[in-house]
């Protein structure tokens, strides 16, 4: 992978990375577009990350489907120039041996005083002990209730961009606190990477696509619909002079809640540093995770009053 984006680089090339971790749709593409336009050639990445679940998450279930997503890039309109689809970033010992299927469960990162929690992939001599922590921004919102996720999002992100040596690098705004994560990271640690945050794709009833949908049972998919529903009359709102973000939060948690969403939680945040805001006097996004059934959904909606 890394021969290849030398060579093309040294050619004069610029090379743009997607990161991804399959069962594409729509919001992936649009990525992809947004790379194409940017770069002489775009390298999408399929992986998924054991590094960003705990035990207790759903990495057992994530959808895949490897062969559709490769119809997919084929079919479409801009040419993708790699496909690159590691098998185990993390099985250092075993470059070469597509056998070994097993995810170590292990690696304890320190929660609490007295609370440990883990990510599927193990810590140990011969393994993994390296991990990239974007300290404040990875702590809130999703950080609360997915404590590794931010570590093994950063971390899987910093190797693939020394793999693959990308020019622009491409994330949705969809996962808003994943691409502020990233922002930080690359500034932090000098990567010379360009990161671009990409619109959210909405189907044409506003759910936000997400790889996960696939798992809403019909009746939840309409209920779920209470999330878009309600961050657009929040920003609606916003437009017509509700400043105050208690009540536009309040707004948000009512209609998700009567919908039947068990809600992780509704922020109203500044967009660049995430931090909570009781007024609307600067750019903010009201960030939303909920769940329906089994399945946790993610939403935002920015607000630039
Ligand atoms: P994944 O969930 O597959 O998402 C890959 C990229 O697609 C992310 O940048 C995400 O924000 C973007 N995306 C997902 N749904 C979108 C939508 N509806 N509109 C626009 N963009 C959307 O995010 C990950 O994978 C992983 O954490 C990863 C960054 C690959 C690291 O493992």
């Amino acid at each position: 992978m890394r021969k290849w984006s030398r060579a093309m680089r040294s050619q004069g090339k610029t090379v743009g990375l997607v990161p991804t971790m399959g069962y594409l749709h729509e919001g992936h593409l649009s990525l992809i577009k947004e790379s194409h336009n940017r770069t002489n050639l775009t390298v999408v990445s399929i992986y998924v990350n054991p590094g960003q679940f705990s035990p207790s998450e759903d990495l057992s279930t994530y959808p895949s489907d490897f062969h559709g997503d490769l119809l997919k890039l084929k079919s479409l309109p801009q040419r993708v120039d790699v496909v690159f689809h590691p098998y185990n970033l993390y099985d250092y010992n075993n470059n070469n041996n597509n056998n070994n299927k097993s995810v170590v469960i292990g690696n304890a990162i320190r929660k609490g005083e007295n609370e440990t929690v883990s990510s599927c992939v193990e810590e140990t001599e011969a393994g993994h002990e390296t991990w990239v922590r974007v300290e404040r921004l990875e702590k809130g919102m999703c950080g609360k209730s997915r404590p590794v996720f931010f570590r093994g999002v950063a971390t899987v992100v910093a190797k693939l961009f020394n793999i693959v040596e990308p020019d622009v690098a491409v994330f949705g705004k969809k996962d808003y606190q994943q691409l502020r994560v990233i922002q930080r990271m690359v500034r932090d640690l000098d990567f010379s990477i360009e990161v671009i945050g990409s619109e959210i794709m909405r189907d044409s009833d506003g759910l936000a696509l997400s790889s996960r949908n696939v798992h809403l049972k019909p009746e939840e998919r309409e209920k779920a619909l209470s999330i878009s529903r309600s961050l657009f009359w929040a920003k609606s709102a916003a437009q017509k002079g509700q400043i105050n973000c208690k009540e536009l939060r309040e707004l948000v948690i009512k209609e998700i809640n009567g919908a039947g969403g068990r809600i992780d939680y509704v922020e109203v945040v500044n967009q660049e540093s995430l931090e909570a805001v009781d007024k609307i006097n600067s750019p903010v996004v009201i960030c939303v995770a909920v769940r329906f059934g089994t399945v946790r959904l993610i939403d935002n909606m920015e607000i630039n009053v």
